[in-house]
């Protein structure tokens, strides 16, 4: 089988896309089991998140409502700025109900301390979180995070939703990028421009 463009530009594989689907199905049960009887609100933020929220419900036997906030932080860098945009807030009211917040990645933490802080001035009967990744080494704030999926070193990572500059999110597994990957992600964007 003939290899595709976009798995030309790529890195190293850290999760395949058997690591990931097999830990995705585990935390679904987990999850499952918490929250079995609660209907939960899962609050996915996106981008990032969008494809494991879509495998994770269909891991979780149990009732449960979505609703979706677009945050910004990157803003096209490999390193986060700290200051953490709401692009689009939730459509639901969480007052009373139990939140869980699905997040793709933790690394300094600020971004979801940010939004723990705003969807806790909401008065949830209960707030968790569930990442797939935790970039621990990093981490400025600490930060509460009651579900993880896989911790992993101070790489920059994409696939399976994770992104550099928009691009890579339709992987299926997570790899490194490294310098070198970079600046070819970059002069091919230069490229097509
Ligand atoms: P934090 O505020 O530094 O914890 O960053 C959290 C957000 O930064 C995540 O929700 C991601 O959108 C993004 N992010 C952090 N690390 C990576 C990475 O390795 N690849 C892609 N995005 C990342």
């Amino acid at each position: 089988m003939s290899s595709t463009n976009i798995e030309n530009t790529i890195g190293t594989v850290l999760l395949s896309e058997e690591d990931i689907q097999s830990r995705v199905r585990e935390l679904g049960r987990e999850l499952g089991a918490e929250y079995d009887g609660k209907n939960p609100i899962l609050v996915n933020i996106l981008k990032g998140g969008f494809i494991f929220l879509a495998d994770l419900v269909r891991a979780m036997d149990v009732h449960c409502e979505m609703d979706f906030m677009v945050v910004s932080s990157y803003e096209n860098r490999t390193e986060s700025s700290g200051v953490v945009r709401i692009l689009s807030d939730l459509g639901l009211n969480i007052e009373g109900r139990h939140v869980l917040i699905v997040e793709d990645i933790v690394d300094t933490g600020l971004t979801l301390e940010y939004i723990r802080e705003l969807l806790l001035a909401r008065n949830p009967a209960s707030l968790g979180v569930v990442t797939l990744l935790d970039k621990y080494e990093k981490r400025i704030v600490k930060v509460p995070i009651e579900f993880t999926g896989f911790r992993i070193p101070n790489e920059f990572v994409v696939g399976y939703g994770l992104d550099y500059a928009q691009r890579f999110r339709n992987l299926p597994y997570i790899t490194v990028l490294d310098e070198g990957d970079l600046e070819l992600a970059e002069s091919r964007e230069e490229e097509t421009k």
